[in-house]
């Protein structure tokens, strides 16, 4: 019996040592944690219960029936994250580069099968060479199961992606599935085709960095939601993310103890918004004190900076929030901000999160490049994102509504629940100076009369009493009281019951 006992715990060790002290001994030269190591870091300690130890793959072309390493190249199970059930899988780059054969995809897949039966998130710590190149059709197959199941568990469970090595080729379309995409700069990087082929085909010389690293997919691609200096950081950053979501679709978001009182005024909101209506202030301030303990979960921070998104919590409660920057591009709508936004907004649909958003909004952007591009059906996403979504809705005004834009940022029209204006609110179909110039265009050789024409529309439009008197604004309220007004309202909200008429799915303009 002993020796039975013995011969487990062998077997188990030679699993956990993967590829091999040296291949170990390589991945920590490269800055990166082993696959084990990244699971210890983002599991309770001793949470992490093993999947399929022992599996090995089933290939036998180019000799690799003399070469059978244990666990096929990635580790998967479950465990906690302050004490709530996820699930995870971490490729194993020691172990065949991390590459992705049959039994190696058929782990993940039955991981995934698990976190979809009883609803808690699924984690994937990405570190692969791809397909298992000995195995052909059958890896892509395996990538394949993968993916329908990356489709079959979106909105279902969270799905988050963390990209600490390679990820490249067909294999980038499992974690681009995936609700959050996390990547650690300078040692990960992703693109459909590598920098050799970009060569043959386009004549472009670039790096895997340039063409698929953290700082190229945070800031122009926008496939990836945050970069972080090391898989420690990047790590530490999913932990706290995922305290803000709920575990499936079938629960409402956590509510977590909270220090800071709902009623608290922030009497500095009062100054927040200079005179000058064309100078800018950091729509940050504002969700930072509104927030519990100031505390913002940021996503997509560096990717159309014109638009903020990310979670809050009032009263313990997650909120998304969505916010026009004004000091970026005057806080205007545009293609990206449009596309980012109106992702956020169907995530915290799919997962009951409610929504606050915070509007300074002075329009489109207007140009060829915007109008080329699309940016009709980029700035429907929103307008579709916000309409569909059932959950509670909460928008305060705190200067410009301009025009389409206000409409789409969660206007009453779009079924906005609660719909606060700050006073120094301006809920019009454009500013003042544009109206002018369209009406009085005669007039515009004389600017004494234009001044005047101007002032007279600022005095009718620029406030937020017209959209009140119609019921549009369901209250004008003080700056400093919006913390106090947001969380009065999603208190209210907690029962909300809404639904869409029946559809297979909707079509939203993708
Ligand atoms: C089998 C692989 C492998 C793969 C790497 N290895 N990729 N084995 N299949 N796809 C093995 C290597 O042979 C090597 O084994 C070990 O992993 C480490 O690889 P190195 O090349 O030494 O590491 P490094 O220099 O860091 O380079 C990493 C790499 C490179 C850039 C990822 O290995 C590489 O280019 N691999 C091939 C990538 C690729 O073309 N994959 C297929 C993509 S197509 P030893 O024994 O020497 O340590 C694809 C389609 C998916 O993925 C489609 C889904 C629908």
């Amino acid at each position: 019996m002993k020796d039975i006992l013995q011969q487990l715990e062998d077997r188990r060790a030679e699993a956990r040592l993967g590829g091999g002290q040296k291949r170990i001994d390589a991945q920590h030269s490269k800055g990166k944690l082993t696959a084990r190591e990244r699971i210890e870091l983002l599991l309770d300690e001793g949470s992490f219960e093993e999947y399929d130890m022992f599996i090995t793959h089933r290939c036998t072309d180019f000799g690799m029936a003399e070469s059978k390493p244990r666990g096929d190249g990635v580790i998967t199970g479950w465990g906690t994250i302050n004490g709530r059930l996820v699930y995870v899988f971490s490729q194993d780059f020691t172990v065949l580069g991390g590459s992705v054969s049959e039994t190696h995809a058929q782990k993940i897949c039955k991981i995934m099968d698990m976190a979809m039966q009883n609803g808690a998130p699924v984690i994937g710590m990405n570190d692969s060479g791809g397909a298992r190149i000995q195995e052909g059709v059958a890896s892509l197959a395996a990538y394949g199961e993968i993916f329908q199941r990356n489709i079959e568990a979106s909105g279902v469970v969270p799905q988050i992606s963390l990209i600490m090595g390679p990820c490249a080729g067909g294999a980038v379309y499992s974690p681009a599935m995936t609700d959050f995409i996390f990547m650690v700069k300078d040692s990960s990087y992703m693109f459909v085709t590598g920098p050799d082929v970009v060569k043959t085909v386009t004549n472009e010389v670039v790096t895997a960095e340039e063409l698929g690293g953290a700082s190229t997919h945070t800031k122009k691609s926008s496939v990836a939601d945050a970069a972080f200096e090391d898989d420690v950081q990047a790590i530490s950053e999913v932990r706290r993310l995922i305290d803000f979501l709920p575990l499936s679709n079938r629960e409402k978001p956590p509510v977590r103890p909270f220090y800071d009182t709902p009623n608290r005024i922030e009497e500095s909101l009062d100054t927040l918004v200079p005179d000058n209506p064309n100078t800018p202030y950091d729509m940050k301030e504002l969700i930072e004190k509104v927030a519990d303990e100031g505390d913002f979960y940021e996503i997509q921070e560096n990717f159309a900076k014109n638009i903020i998104t990310g979670f809050i919590r009032l009263e313990g409660q997650t909120v998304g929030v969505v916010a026009n920057q004004p000091m970026v591009l005057a806080g205007v709508l545009d293609i990206d901000s449009s596309r980012k936004a109106a992702r956020f907004v169907r995530f915290c649909d799919c997962f009951e999160i409610p929504i606050l958003t915070f509007v300074d909004v002075p329009g489109f952007l207007p140009g060829t490049k915007q109008e080329y591009d699309g940016v009709i059906k980029h700035g429907a996403k929103l307008l579709f994102a916000y309409g569909e979504a059932t959950v509670p809705k909460v928008t305060v005004i705190t200067r410009k509504a301009y025009g389409g834009a206000y409409v789409v940022m969660a206007s009453k029209h779009l079924r906005a629940d609660v719909n606060y204006a700050w006073p120094t609110s301006e809920v019009a179909v454009m500013g003042a100076k544009g109206a002018t110039e369209i009406l009085y265009r005669s007039e515009l050789g004389d600017a004494a009369k234009i001044a005047q024409r101007t002032k007279d529309y600022e005095d009718r439009f620029a406030n937020p009493f017209v959209a009140a008197e119609r019921g549009f604004i369901d209250e004008v309220i003080q700056p400093q009281s919006t913390r106090k007004r947001v969380c009065k309202a999603f208190a209210m909200l907690r029962s909300k019951k809404r639904s869409m008429p029946w559809k297979k799915h909707d079509n939203i303009p993708l």
